[in-house]
C-alpha cells in the first residue's frame, strides 16, 4: 500500500481556520493531516466556535502561545514549533496568509528543510510598518510553493524576483463563504441572531464595523477618533468587538455613542449574515474587505492602504484614512453617511470561483506523488 505524505497545517488566528476548512475537506483523501495551532487565538468565541462550525477536527497539537509583543510572540512560537517538527516531521507544511503564526511556521520549517506551501502568497500592502507585510514578505521568500489568490499577487512576486512555485490559485475564503450564503442559511441565521442579540434592530437598515489593527486600536487618540465619529453616524452600528480592542477601549475610557451597540465577536455564519443584512461594512480586517465585497455590500476600510487593490479598483471599496496615525473625522463621516447602495456582487469575482481547495489539492498531488 502507498503510504500517504503527511501535511501539517500551521496557523492560529481566526482568518485561518476559515481558509484551511476547504482544504481541510479537500485533501482529506490523497494526504494524512495534522493541524497544529500556535494558540495565538484562544478566546472560544475567536477559535474553538470556528473549529465547531466549519467541522474542523480538533488540533493535533496547540503551542499555547498567545499574547505579547510580536518578536516575543513569534519568538515562542518558533521555539515551541522545532521539537514538535523534530519528533513528527511531516513531508509538507502549509501556512496561510501574514499572522505571526504564518511566520513562525515558515520559519521554523524553513531551518529544518520542510518544503512551505504559503497560501495566500504575494500580497503586498507596500507598507513596511505593517506587522502583517513583514510576514508576507517574509515567508514569501523562504517558501517553495507560492498559491496567489489573484494576478496582481503573481505580478507583486516577480517584482521581487520570485517566479518558482508561483500558482494562481484563487482565494480560499471564496470556497468557504459560497457554503454560508444560500438563502435558507442566512435566513435561519438571521432568526438566531435576532434572538442572540435582542437590543440590536435588524429590521431596520444599519452598518457593520469592525476594528482590531494595532494602528487604529492602540493609539488612544485615533481609537477614540474613530469611535466619536460614529456618533454623527446616519444609521445605528453593529460593533463585534475583538478582544484588543475591547481592552482599549475600557483601558483608555472611551465612552461608546449610542449609535453603536457593542456585541461579542461573531460566529462566522452570524458574521456573514450581518454583513449580508447592512448597507455598509466599515472595517480594517482585509478578509471582511473581500467578504463584503463577496456578498455585494459596499466596504469604508479604515487604512491608507490595502493588499486587496481589486476591490478598490472595481469600486466597491474606499479607503478611509489618508494617513495612518490620522483620522480625518469629516472625510470619514462624509464616506460613512455617504448614500450608496448594495449591488448584487461584482460581475467578475476578482478572487477566483470557490475552487481554490481543489486547485491547490492537484498541485500539490503534482508536486509531492506518493
Ligand atoms: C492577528 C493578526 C492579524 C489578523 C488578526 C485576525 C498578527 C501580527 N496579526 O491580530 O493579521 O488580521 O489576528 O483577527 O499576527 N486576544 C485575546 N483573545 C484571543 C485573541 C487575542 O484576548 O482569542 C488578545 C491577545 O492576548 C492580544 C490581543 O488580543 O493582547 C491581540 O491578539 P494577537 O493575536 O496578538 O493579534 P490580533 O490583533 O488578533
Amino acid at each position: 500500500m502507498i503510504k500517504k505524505q503527511k501535511i501539517l497545517h500551521i496557523l492560529g488566528a481566526r482568518p485561518q481556520f476559515i481558509k484551511l476548512a476547504p482544504l481541510h475537506k479537500v485533501l482529506h483523501n490523497n494526504f494524512k493531516q495534522f493541524i497544529l495551532h500556535t494558540g495565538q487565538h484562544y478566546d472560544p468565541k475567536m477559535s474553538g466556535q470556528f473549529f465547531d462550525e466549519l467541522n474542523l477536527p480538533k488540533p493535533d497539537f496547540n503551542l499555547e502561545v498567545s499574547g505579547g509583543g510580536h518578536a516575543h510572540q513569534t519568538g515562542r512560537m518558533l521555539m515551541a514549533l522545532e521539537p514538535i517538527l523534530k519528533q513528527h516531521p511531516p513531508h509538507i507544511v502549509i501556512v496561510y496568509g501574514d499572522t505571526n503564526s504564518t511566520l513562525a511556521g515558515a520559519l521554523a520549517a524553513s531551518k529544518l528543510n520542510i518544503p512551505i506551501i504559503h497560501v495566500e502568497a504575494g500580497l503586498r500592502s507596500y507598507d513596511w510598518k505593517m506587522p502583517e507585510e513583514q510576514n508576507r514578505v517574509l515567508t514569501d521568500r523562504v517558501s517553495q510553493i507560492l498559491m496567489c489568490p489573484t494576478e496582481q499577487a503573481v505580478t507583486n512576486l516577480q517584482k521581487e524576483g520570485i517566479r518558482e512555485g508561483v500558482y494562481i490559485s484563487g482565494d480560499l475564503m471564496m470556497d468557504t463563504i459560497r457554503q454560508y450564503t444560500d438563502s435558507n442559511k442566512l435566513e435561519q441565521s438571521l432568526k438566531k441572531l435576532k434572538k442572540e442579540i435582542p437590543n440590536f434592530n435588524f429590521t431596520d437598515d444599519f452598518f457593520f464595523l469592525t476594528l482590531h489593527r494595532p494602528s487604529n486600536v492602540d493609539n488612544p487618540e485615533m481609537l477614540s477618533g474613530i469611535i466619536n465619529s460614529l456618533k454623527d453616524s446616519s444609521k445605528p452600528i453593529l460593533f463585534p468587538v475583538h478582544p484588543r480592542t475591547k481592552k482599549n477601549l475600557i483601558q483608555f475610557s472611551i465612552n461608546i455613542p449610542k449609535t453603536v451597540t457593542l456585541v461579542e465577536p461573531l460566529s462566522y455564519q452570524a458574521l456573514l449574515t450581518a454583513v449580508k443584512k447592512s448597507k455598509k461594512v466599515i472595517t480594517d480586517s482585509g478578509g471582511l474587505q473581500k467578504e463584503a465585497c463577496f456578498l455585494g455590500v459596499p466596504c469604508i476600510t479604515l487604512r491608507d492602504t490595502t493588499e486587496w487593490v481589486e476591490t478598490v479598483n472595481i469600486g466597491v471599496n474606499q479607503l478611509a484614512l489618508k494617513d495612518a496615525n490620522k483620522i480625518d473625522q469629516r472625510y470619514f463621516l462624509q464616506l460613512l453617511n455617504d448614500n450608496v447602495s448594495c449591488f448584487d456582487g461584482p460581475s467578475i469575482n476578482p478572487y477566483g470561483n470557490g475552487t481554490s481547495a481543489k486547485f491547490i489539492c492537484d498541485v500539490l498531488l503534482k508536486e509531492f506523488k506518493t
